[in-house]
């Protein structure tokens, strides 16, 4: 737990070894953070996103980072909220685990993670964010890569609901 960080802000400005972009399936780019990312990127980015072939529900794929300050985009896709009868708590832990296996395999030392599926993908955010937390936390083990792992909230709304869930879950680790 002692290696993740919650911030507010916006995820674009991070100058971390890779950010997560909350994508869509066919990661050809959309709007919020998705839509930012690409923005800030600059076209290169989606050059790059063509030749992937998409991604599934719960996947990762990496690319460079362009004109970001972020050397990668991890691109994951989150899951749909359904009302939680769907597996979406499941797929979205994937997509945590995903990007954590990811960022071992290129020895990244610093990331920054969204809210994943708390935008226009409707993800209860208290739910979201215990799902963010305790997967990450589970993947950080000792020998993992990562010495820093930043939760960036876009908002005072989720950055309250980030922390108390954060606060919640140390305080019950301790
Ligand atoms: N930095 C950090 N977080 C951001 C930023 C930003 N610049 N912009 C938006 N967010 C936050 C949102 O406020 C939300 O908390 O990212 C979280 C995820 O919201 P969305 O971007 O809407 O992503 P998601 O809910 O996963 O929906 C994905 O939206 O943009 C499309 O192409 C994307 O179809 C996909 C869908």
């Amino acid at each position: 737990m002692n290696r993740i960080e919650i911030v507010e802000g916006d995820i674009t400005r991070m100058t971390v070894d890779a950010i997560v972009n909350a994508a869509n399936a066919s990661l050809l780019g959309g709007g919020g953070v998705d839509g930012a990312i690409h923005r800030t990127a600059g076209p290169q980015l989606l050059k790059e996103c063509r030749r992937l072939g998409g991604c599934r529900t719960g996947e990762a794929k990496i690319t460079r980072g362009y004109a970001l300050p972020a050397r990668y985009v991890i691109h994951t896709v989150g899951p749909v909220w359904h009302g939680g009868t769907q597996q979406e708590a499941s797929l979205l832990a994937s997509c945590y685990e995903s990007c954590m296996v990811l960022a071992q395999e290129y020895r990244l030392k610093s990331i920054a993670f969204p809210a994943i599926s708390c935008g226009l993908y409707g993800y209860p955010l208290g739910q979201a964010a215990e799902i963010a937390i305790t997967t990450i936390s589970r993947s950080l083990t000792p020998g993992h890569s990562l010495e820093k792992v930043y939760l960036v909230c876009f908002g005072a709304d989720v950055a309250a609901a980030y922390r108390d869930c954060f606060n919640r879950l140390k305080g019950a680790s301790a």
